[in-house]
């Protein structure tokens, strides 16, 4: 699949099939594209949290009632938190320039999901303040990330 066909086939995922288990290869490219997004001058100013079902149940169970819930959120084998590390830095154009970098990241992450065939869906309800007390208070959550095996037919 090359990249034109991966931003073709991309569909938020509701529906992955409860299970723990992820190829950790899988992880580690799809961590990679995040880390090799673009972003702006003097950053990247994101940090990302890797929480798997598999050995960190604790923290999948926290980090999915920070983001209300959400079934697939729960049913996801891997959680990503995507953060902003510098929240005061600006562009000229007055927005923060860690958002950017975070959503430039997570575009990234979700096209190499895609073309790995991984489920995945970008969550951004959630509650920070909850999510802070997880991730720690020296971040500030932009996105999270769910990914999982996609029941066939999705
Ligand atoms: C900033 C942002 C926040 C989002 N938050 C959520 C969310 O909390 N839960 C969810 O299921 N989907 C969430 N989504 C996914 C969108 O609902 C989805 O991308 C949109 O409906 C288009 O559908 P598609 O991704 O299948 O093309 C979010 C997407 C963005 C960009």
């Amino acid at each position: 699949m090359d990249v034109r066909d991966a931003i073709q086939a991309r569909k938020s995922c509701r529906d992955f099939i409860d299970t723990a288990f992820m190829k950790q290869s899988d992880i580690d490219l799809i961590l990679e594209a995040g880390k090799r997004a673009p972003y702006a001058s003097g950053g990247p100013r994101r940090a990302f949290k890797v929480v798997k079902k598999i050995g960190n149940l604790l923290g999948h169970k926290s980090v999915t009632e920070c983001c209300n819930n959400q079934k697939h959120v729960r049913n996801s084998a891997v959680l990503v938190v995507v953060s902003g590390t510098d929240i005061k830095t600006k562009l000229q154009s007055g927005f923060p320039k860690f958002v950017h970098d975070c959503d430039a990241a997570m575009t990234q992450m979700i096209l190499q999901a895609t073309e790995l065939d991984v489920g995945n869906c970008w969550i951004g309800h959630f509650s920070t303040p909850a999510l802070q007390k997880v991730i720690g208070e020296d971040l500030r959550p932009v996105a999270v990330l769910a990914l999982g095996l996609k029941r066939r037919g999705m």
